[in-house]
């Protein structure tokens, strides 16, 4: 007597595999000379283009513009002998009238950057941060800060304005109360 191979219990959990579908003729077709051409052609020019597209985006770059250093302050004439503070909240500059002639101070504290106070009675800037004094052209009298105010170029417009640059500025005596720092004023 022979033993019959037994039945082995199927798994349910194990679905029957299907049948595998034919590629389709369009696919199984080989590339033809002709298209294998303008696939390099198309990869070229989007390399070229995108190339392009890095060097316009290399010549344009994300540039922070400051706004101008440089202001018209108003007639030069309208300003009475002593500190104007006029400007001292919008472009951070005193603007200070003598017996000869104007002259602009940058309201920043040489120690840290503070913007002092203008104390008329005591003619003189006090910075609120750690005390530094200045005296009315600028030098300093008292406190931590290391070197005078800074004066900002003053120049005439052909109209009589006032024109401030304070990207050029001077601190040195002798040389801050000259043309461009000092405007000579009759
Ligand atoms: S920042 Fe003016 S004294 Fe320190």
């Amino acid at each position: 007597m022979t033993d019959e191979p037994k039945p082995q219990p199927t798994n349910p959990a194990v679905a029957p595999a299907k049948p595998v579908a034919a590629v389709p003729a369009a696919l199984a077709k080989p590339i033809s000379r002709a298209d294998f051409l303008w696939t390099g052609w198309a990869m070229l020019a989007a390399f070229f283009g995108a190339s392009a597209a890095a060097t316009a985006r290399f010549m344009f770059p994300n540039v922070i513009y400051e706004p101008s250093q440089k202001f018209n302050a108003g007639p030069a004439k309208g300003y009475d002998i002593g500190v104007s503070t006029k400007w001292l909240s919008e472009q951070r500059v005193w603007i200070i009238r003598n017996e000869k002639g104007i002259y602009a101070l940058w309201a920043r504290c040489t120690h840290l950057g503070c913007t002092p106070n203008w104390w008329g009675d005591q003619n003189r800037f006090k910075c609120p941060c750690h005390g530094s004094n200045y005296t009315i052209e600028g030098d300093v009298i008292a406190g931590p800060a290391p070197r005078p105010l800074w004066r900002a170029k003053v120049e005439i417009s052909t109209k009589g304005d006032l024109i401030i640059d304070k990207a050029v500025l001077e601190d040195i005596p002798g040389k801050r109360e000259n043309a461009p720092y000092f405007l000579t004023l009759a």
